[in-house]
């Protein structure tokens, strides 16, 4: 079973979210489950310096009105084996992946992922230059939704597999931009890449592609209404037959609180006594009063309206009367950053902010904290909800998406059964959410409920490999096997 899985961010090499950590691990998840997987990155300087071993094995040429590119080979880390879109006049410049160093999203980004899912596509078809073909092309998120289309027009085209991560981007251009790219115009019409009156890359991907998958049951279904489906609602309920959710799993190597390097202490779900040193070595790190009985309140995320943050910036000088302490780790938004900074300001040694990316402190603060804040609006899947119960850190959660479908609420009888690991909340709304945390707070000072609740998180697997599965027996599903 050969599969081409296409990214437009992989870790440990380029990551702004989610995605990366997907496409950084379901890819050796697989390879450990036979499946011969290769991935496809554009080649941005980030990934060139991570990688100083790449090899050309492909000139890319005569692809539309793309400048001329090449297709370079390397390896990932774990030993995947990776291919690149090396075109230096779409990707070698300073700044992210999808935006430049100030914010803006790159003037030309139709062109960076069409060329991205263009050359997926001609992998993926009789024309490729590789005598490598897969029998798959999973696709994920906009950037890469193009590659179905194209694949509808390749000679002996792969099968396809559209995943989306998130359907509020949704790569949405103008429609001048269809024959540029390399689209014939037939193609824009309702029953193609049409989308109100543009050209969508995320619409053409459901569309065109043999098979939909989206990264939680519960999210898969909240997209077919008209809350979450950003528009696409219709066409997801058309196609509900070939659209599957499957919960991510997470990197259980990368995250371990027993061997994890970002930590000042080791431990583990039989012994948990190493927490406390993180706790104070992250109440140092980021200037908070080091003290050890005061709940401490973690949240790591994209600052956008999505993940809810603002939420707990409105609760913020409440929680702190429980008392409790606050760390903040994030940044997007630059109305929620000078807020949140503001407060940090005002209470300090109580509240601590951090606007940066940082994936060591991401760790840290998973493992020194007493409860994790994840009240997102949506959440397709979300991964540091998993995080944090795999670090003895129960999280408060929304009931929404993934969410839901990975944190078993603490009550009487989860308790009981011992399921309970977190605490969900419904009404999405402040008061809710402080009420919430203070559910926590009491639960805290209860010792054997918090461990109860700590290790049960703990001993739950989030590791990979039921997920792997899953996407196998689609893909030889489509495969016709
Ligand atoms: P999303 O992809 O929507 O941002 P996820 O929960 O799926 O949400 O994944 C977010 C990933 O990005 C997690 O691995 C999280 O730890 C990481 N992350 C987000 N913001 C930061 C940050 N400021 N510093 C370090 N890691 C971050
Ligand atoms: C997206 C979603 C997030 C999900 C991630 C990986 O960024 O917002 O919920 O966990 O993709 O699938």
């Amino acid at each position: 079973m050969k599969i081409l899985f296409v990214s437009s961010e992989a870790a440990p090499l380029i990551k702004t979210g989610g995605l990366a950590d997907v496409s950084g691990a379901l890819p050796a998840a697989l390879r450990n489950l036979g499946v011969d997987v290769r991935l496809l990155l554009p080649a941005y300087p980030q990934v060139l310096n991570a990688l100083p071993q790449t090899q050309v094995v492909a000139r890319l040429f005569g692809l539309a009105e793309f400048p001329v590119a090449q297709l370079l080979e390397a390896v990932m880390p774990d030993g995947v084996p990776l291919w690149l879109v090396d075109c230096p006049a779409l990707y070698q410049r300073d700044g992210g992946p999808y935006q430049d160093k100030y914010g803006a999203d790159w003037g030309d980004n139709a062109q960076r992922f069409g060329l991205l899912s263009r050359v997926a596509a001609l992998l993926g078809c009789a024309d490729s230059p590789l005598e490598w073909r897969p029998d798959v092309v999973h696709c994920n998120d906009w950037q890469s939704g193009l590659t179905p289309a194209y694949l509808h027009y390749a000679p002996q085209p792969a099968r396809s597999v559209m995943s989306i991560h998130n359907i509020a981007f949704q790569g949405v251009f103008p429609q001048q931009l269809t024959p540029h790219l390399g689209l014939p115009w037939d193609c824009f019409k309702l029953d193609g890449v049409e989308y109100f009156g543009n050209l969508s890359f995320l619409k053409a991907g459901l569309f065109y592609a043999d098979h939909v998958t989206t990264v939680s049951p519960t999210y898969a279904r909240e997209i077919q209404t008209d809350a979450l489906g950003f528009g696409l609602q219709g066409l997801l309920r058309h196609r509900q037959h070939a659209l599957t959710g499957i919960l991510n799993g997470i990197d259980n190597t990368e995250w371990n609180p027993a061997t994890d390097p970002h930590l000042a202490a080791p431990y583990s779900s039989s012994d948990l006594t190493g927490k406390a040193a993180n706790k104070a070595e992250l109440q140092r790190r980021v200037g908070l009063t080091v003290a050890p009985d005061v709940p401490l309140f973690g949240l790591v995320s994209r600052f956008t309206h999505q993940k809810g943050v603002d939420m707990v910036l409105e609760i913020a000088p409440q929680l702190l009367e429980f008392p409790a302490q606050l760390v903040l780790l994030g940044s997007g938004d630059a109305g929620i950053q000078s807020w949140a900074q503001e407060l940090a300001y005002r209470y300090p040694g109580q509240i601590a902010v951090q606007v940066k990316f940082d994936e060591g402190l991401s760790h840290l603060i998973e493992a020194g904290s007493d409860v994790f804040l994840m009240p997102s609006r949506f959440e397709p899947c979300g991964l540091n909800q998993m995080y944090s119960q795999r670090y003895g850190t129960p999280p408060i959660v929304h009931a929404t998406g993934g969410l839901i479908d990975s944190v078993v609420d603490c009550n009487a009888e989860t308790l009981a059964h011992g399921q309970a690991a977190g605490f969900v909340f419904h009404d999405m709304n402040a008061y809710t959410l402080l009420t919430t945390a203070q559910r926590a707070a009491v639960a805290y000072r209860d010792k054997t409920t918090w461990h109860a609740l700590q290790t049960n998180g703990m001993n739950r697997d989030f590791g990979w490999n039921a997920s792997a599965q899953a996407y196998r027996n689609l893909y030889a599903h489509l495969m016709g096997k």
